[in-house]
């Protein structure tokens, strides 16, 4: 079975990493970019170049789009509607749940077989097990490119909705960024002792894996629904939070970061739920 083309449209540094692995294993590739410049060496190495997008998805059956966010691949995909129909888009350009929803809408409206993608990677690690890559959307568009999207990292299919990957990709990258977060309040307190910040990088790093096994059993409280099983409860919780951002100010230190948890276990504890698992602020985060 000979390698389908595809069509790479974007050659940032996602985008061009991307048209690289898909070459290196043999598809053949057409790209295009807005700034004409950045095809060139792609073009020396063997692909074919597009002066236009509409150029570019008539080239192939299967589009991969590496724009810069929503509004440009909007901006580009478009005026290409009809010549767009039939074929499957994977859209790897970072988006929200919803603006992969409306994409999606859009692309059904015009027959396009439109899969939604989240790289969880940065460019070097494409062609790696290590990069994830999530997608979600049109599964028979998804099975069809399934063979060329998995040359680019590990791959999961993450369920019919065009949102979920994004939504999935948001969520994990929020945990990432409030556990650094959770770093920099760490060494914002020790420097103030001295101590240099890679050491007590060293430290937090060995801390929270220590801790992380238990984000599971927290995660389990949440599933049953009750807050009753007698662990750490809103009072011991807000009066523990109380102490670190004390702790904090008294060194000359803002407890930003802080506060919003000790501002939830409030809101919990003034309804009335200071013997429940602390756990219950996941409740507080939904907006009414
Ligand atoms: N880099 C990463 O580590 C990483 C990781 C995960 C996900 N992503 C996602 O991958 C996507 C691409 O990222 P990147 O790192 O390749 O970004 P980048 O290096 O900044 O490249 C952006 C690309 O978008 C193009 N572009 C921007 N606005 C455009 C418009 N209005 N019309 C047409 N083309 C437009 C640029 O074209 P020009 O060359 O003409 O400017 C360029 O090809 C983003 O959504 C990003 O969030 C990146």
């Amino acid at each position: 079975m000979t390698a389908p083309a595809v069509t790479v449209l974007g050659l940032g540094a996602m985008g061009s990493a991307i048209a690289t692995r898909l070459r290196d294993n043999g598809f053949t590739t057409t790209v295009w970019n807005r700034t004409a410049a950045k095809t060139e060496p792609h073009v020396e190495a063997g692909s074919t170049a597009a002066a236009t997008v509409a150029e570019a998805v008539n080239a192939s059956d299967i589009v991969l789009v590496v724009l810069l966010d929503h509004h440009s691949v909007r901006e580009q995909l478009d005026p290409v509607a009809a010549q767009l129909k039939k074929t499957v888009v994977v859209n790897l350009t970072t988006t929200t749940p919803n603006q992969a929803r409306e994409t999606a809408a859009w692309a059904a409206e015009h027959g396009i077989h439109y899969v939604d993608g989240a790289i969880m990677a940065v460019p070097s690690m494409i062609g790696d097990p290590s990069a994830r890559l999530l997608y979600s959307g049109d599964e028979n568009g998804y099975a069809t490119a399934q063979a060329v999207l998995e040359t680019l990292g590990t791959t999961e299919f993450t369920g019919e909705d065009p949102g979920l990957a994004s939504l999935k990709d948001m969520a994990l990258l929020s945990a990432m960024d409030l556990m650094i977060l959770g770093y920099v309040q760490a060494i914002a307190m020790m420097r103030t002792a001295g101590t240099p910040a890679v050491e007590t990088a060293a430290e937090v790093e060995a801390w929270l894996a220590a801790m992380l096994p238990h984000g599971k059993e927290l995660a389990a409280i949440v599933d049953g629904g009750t807050y009753d099983t007698g662990g750490q409860s809103v009072d011991f919780d807000r009066f523990g939070i109380a102490s670190l951002i004390t702790a904090s100010r008294e060194q000359g230190i803002r407890a930003d970061f802080l506060e919003p948890h000790q501002k939830l276990l409030e809101e919990l504890a003034a309804a009335g739920h200071g013997d429940s698992d602390w756990i219950r602020v996941i409740e507080r985060l939904t907006i009414h």
